[in-house]
């Protein structure tokens, strides 16, 4: 009875701890769109200044062999914010790799997003930035899958899609197509087309303020940077900042907003019970030339199977409990969401199935990574598989935008007429080259994917990823593909009566 009654007290002081009781750290995570390997001086870029965020690496923990869940923006994110895999989510078509304006889907509700499962365990959620999750089901205004239905109490500034040339107000690229450039604010569309010059300073000062009122409780924000995603802008006090031109001016910004944040946290006296993750989304976007980003030494960018479609930079930030250093360890952003409910004291759905593990011990830098193999998929398609130190090929896309850098880089053009990448809106894989022997390389000793090695030698290492592969399929319930079912009437639009144009700022 008396061991009964101390089992009773000892439950109720564990329940009201897990509650709140300042040991659910906040988590901030801050995504960056496009941003390559190679773009941050604190990860070898020669020109690109060394700003805050540089800093923040230094005091923080710097990842070496991060990986994006996928190589674009929808389905990179939809499984960042799920912990699985597009194929298991529908978040992929086959006409297209990212959800369009006019898409009538979204990130199916009954995914459970790192939003929802830390507002399970008492968090305060919110969120701004990029989107690119879906909008709309039928109309011009349901805004069925817009991030208040996915788990986030605050949205702040947000865009539904991601940046296009085609919202680019200064006249550069030809005239604006103001469907595609909504700006929300919570579930409203309070600009369109919106102006992008200080859009970076709206989201950091809805970040600040989130933060400062979200301290009674533990809270998650994502903080979804437009930056450096084109097309290229800053506000007044970043043009010209950067030797690199505007590209490096945009990261000098981007730099900007990732101290605001900090700082706020410091100001607040929470950093040391506060996790910031700051990472890219996927890799650069190459075909932009010098308004692209830059995979440092990998082979590839955005949309691509090697290295650098997938290598990001990932610093995490928690002082007092992330010592300062470098990480070799393996790290995918599918492994964010195990790893964030573990840290809030939770557990995974049993109800499906997991591709991201809980790396809380390497995303803290307190131990070996519990990830030994990555997944490279391009849509629905497995086309390489990282095992161990080894990565085997079983299908490869042109590596760089051949039909891009046979020609000059300037002046740039649009609309673009071309598909750079051969197998962009492209369900037909023509383009693409199957290995049969798979290709294979060791990422240690040739990290850029150049020197096949003689697979006649490495029979043991095929063997253990056909059994990997196996395992892995036998567990994905396919999801249909969601980005191809396009409506002509469910672009985002604030009034049909103005022609979706709207100003209240
Ligand atoms: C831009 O809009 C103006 C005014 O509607 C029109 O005259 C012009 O042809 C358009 N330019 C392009 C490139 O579409
Ligand atoms: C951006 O902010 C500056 C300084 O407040 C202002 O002068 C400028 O007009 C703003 N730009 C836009 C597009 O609103
Ligand atoms: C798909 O790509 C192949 C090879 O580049 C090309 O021949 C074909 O025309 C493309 N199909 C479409 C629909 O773009
Ligand atoms: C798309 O819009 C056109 C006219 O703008 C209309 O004729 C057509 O029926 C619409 N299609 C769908 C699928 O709504
Ligand atoms: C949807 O948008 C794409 C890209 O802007 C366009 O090519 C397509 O015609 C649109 N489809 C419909 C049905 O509106």
């Amino acid at each position: 009875m008396k061991l009964l009654g101390i089992w009773i007290v000892t439950l109720f002081v564990k329940l009201c701890f897990s509650v709140n009781s300042g040991s659910q750290p906040n988590i901030i995570l801050i995504l960056a769109d496009d941003m390559g390997y190679g773009d941050l001086a604190s990860y070898g870029h020669p020109t690109q200044e060394f700003g805050p965020i540089d800093e923040i690496a230094q005091l923080g923990l710097r990842f070496t062999q991060a990986y994006s869940a996928d190589s674009v923006c929808s389905p990179s994110r939809a499984s960042l914010l799920t912990g699985r895999l597009p194929i298991r989510t529908g978040a992929w078509g086959n006409d297209f790799r990212v959800w369009l304006t006019n898409c009538s889907r979204g990130l199916p509700h009954w995914e459970i997003t790192i939003a929802e499962a830390l507002k399970e365990k008492g968090y305060t959620t919110g969120m701004v930035g990029k989107w690119h999750l879906g909008i709309n089901r039928y109309t011009y205004n349901d805004f069925t899958y817009i991030p208040s239905t996915q788990g986030f109490d605050f949205v702040g500034h947000m865009i539904p899609f991601g940046g296009s040339y085609s919202c680019e107000e200064t006249g550069r690229y030809g005239n604006q197509t103001q469907t595609s450039c909504a700006l929300m604010y919570g579930d409203e569309i309070i600009q369109q087309p919106y102006y992008h010059e200080n859009l970076s300073i709206a989201f950091v000062e809805d970040a600040l303020t989130f933060i400062r009122n979200s301290k009674e409780r533990p809270f998650f924000f994502y903080y979804a940077a437009m930056h450096p995603h084109i097309p290229m802008f800053s506000s007044r006090r970043f043009k010209g900042s950067s030797n690199r031109g505007v590209y490096g001016d945009v990261i000098n910004e981007l730099s900007w907003e990732v101290q605001s944040i900090v700082d706020e946290v410091r100001a607040q006296g929470i950093e040391h019970n506060t996790l910031i993750v700051f990472m890219s989304d996927n890799g650069p976007q190459l075909e932009y030339c010098i308004e692209g980003g830059d995979p440092g030494i990998f082979r590839g960018g955005k949309t691509n199977s090697f290295e650098g479609g997938y290598r990001v930079p990932l610093i995490t930030y928690w002082p007092g409990v992330i010592e300062p250093g470098v990480s070799h360890e393996i790290f995918s952003a599918l492994d964010l969401l195990p790893t964030f409910i573990d840290l809030a004291g939770g557990r995974l759905a049993d109800d499906r199935e997991y591709d991201g593990m809980n790396n809380v011990n390497a995303l803290l830098g307190k131990g070996p990574s519990s990830r030994d193999f990555v997944m490279f998929y391009n849509r629905d398609v497995l086309f390489a598989v990282r095992f161990g130190d080894y990565k085997v090929h079983f299908l490869t896309q042109d590596d760089r935008p051949v039909q891009y850098f046979g020609r000059l880089c300037q002046p740039f053009v649009y609309p673009m007429t071309t598909s750079y990448y051969c197998d962009e809106n492209n369900v037909s894989l023509e383009c693409v080259d199957y290995h049969d022997p798979p290709l294979i390389f060791e990422l240690l000793s040739d990290p850029t994917e150049s020197f096949p090695l003689d697979s006649t030698l490495y029979k043991e290492l095929l063997d253990d990823i056909e059994t990997l592969i196996e395992q892995h399929e036998e567990t994905i319930i396919r999801a249909p593909p969601l980005m191809d079912d396009v409506l002509n009437n469910t672009y985002p639009c604030c009034n049909p009566l103005t022609n979706c144009i709207c100003n209240w700022p």
